[in-house]
């Protein structure tokens, strides 16, 4: 493969026009955001996103309730549509060929999606058989999901007597059931407990050494710093920062992301929750 250079970041920041040009490879970029937008009626959701997401990289999509995260996360993931706009993911449009794209992608979304009725473990089985997975796979890698997530006991009950901590958790495996290469974790972590959080985090942080590319919203600053290679800032549905979280801090001087935000909009990230 040859090493070119590519412009992979053209959009006006703060008013001014910022060219991001790397040198990198054509095929690196595993999800590529060209002028999305999504309006509810009046309301613009999200405002012309241009974004490109690396193979294999961690990145933190952050911003205050309402920015847009779960609007793009959404589109990206075929479960609404864009009013204008485009995306590619591992190489397919997500209009033109949803279900080649519903193929390369696991999602964790915002609001906790499993079966009450049914325990942990069918959950996973169910989820196993949509995505057309063989028996025998399903069985094997929900067993090795659920034990490593310490949640074989919880995967026995029916997921009606699930705290909203431990939905996240089976939603967080749902997600993972078919060994995905992309994947969209929508606020995984709220509602759990610090002990669960802490087992979450690092389970996210191991999807990075499994190779994943992983698309991670979260309220939890702190671990969005540590984890993610590249953080993109929301606000108001555009993307206002795009950097390394080192980068960033640098940039604006100051400890933390909520610094970054806090600079840059005079706001903070917290308050808008
Ligand atoms: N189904 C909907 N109908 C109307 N407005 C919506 C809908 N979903 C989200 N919005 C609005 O779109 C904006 C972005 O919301 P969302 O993507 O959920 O933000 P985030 O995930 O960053 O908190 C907000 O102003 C929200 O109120
Ligand atoms: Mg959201």
């Amino acid at each position: 493969m040859q090493l070119q250079e590519e412009v992979i970041h053209a959009q006006p920041i703060k008013g001014k026009q910022k060219i991001e040009t790397v040198e990198t490879f054509a095929a690196q970029n595993e999800i590529v955001i060209n002028g999305l937008v999504k309006k509810y009626g009046d309301v613009t959701a999200v405002n012309n996103l241009n974004l490109n997401i690396h193979k294999g990289e961690m990145f933190g999509f952050l911003g205050p309730n309402g920015a847009g995260k779960t609007t793009t996360i959404s589109m990206l993931c075929g479960l609404l549509k864009p009013t204008a706009g485009s995306a590619q993911i591992a190489g397919h449009d997500i209009a033109r060929e949803p279900q080649k794209v519903k193929a390369q992608i696991g999602v964790c979304p915002q609001e906790a999606a499993v079966f009450k009725f049914l325990t942990g473990m069918e959950n996973l089985i169910l989820f196993g058989n949509l995505h057309g997975m063989n028996p025998q796979l399903i069985k094997e890698r929900a067993a090795e999901l659920v034990n490593q997530a310490d949640f074989a006991d919880a995967a026995r009950r029916k997921a009606k007597g699930y705290s909203g901590g431990m939905m996240r958790q089976l939603n967080l495996l749902i997600a993972l059931i078919s060994d995905p290469e992309i994947v969209f974790l929508d606020e995984p972590t709220v509602g759990m407990d610090a002990r669960a959080r802490r087992r979450t985090w690092e389970r996210i942080a191991s999807l990075k050494d499994e190779g994943k590319t992983v698309i991670l919203t979260t309220h939890y600053i702190e671990e969005a710093e540590t984890l993610s290679d590249r953080v993109g800032i929301i606000d108001y549905g555009e993307l206002i920062a795009l950097d390394t979280p080192k980068a960033l801090m640098e940039e604006h001087q100051v400890d933390d992301l909520e610094g970054v935000f806090l600079k840059i909009t005079g706001r903070r990230i917290a308050e808008g929750m």
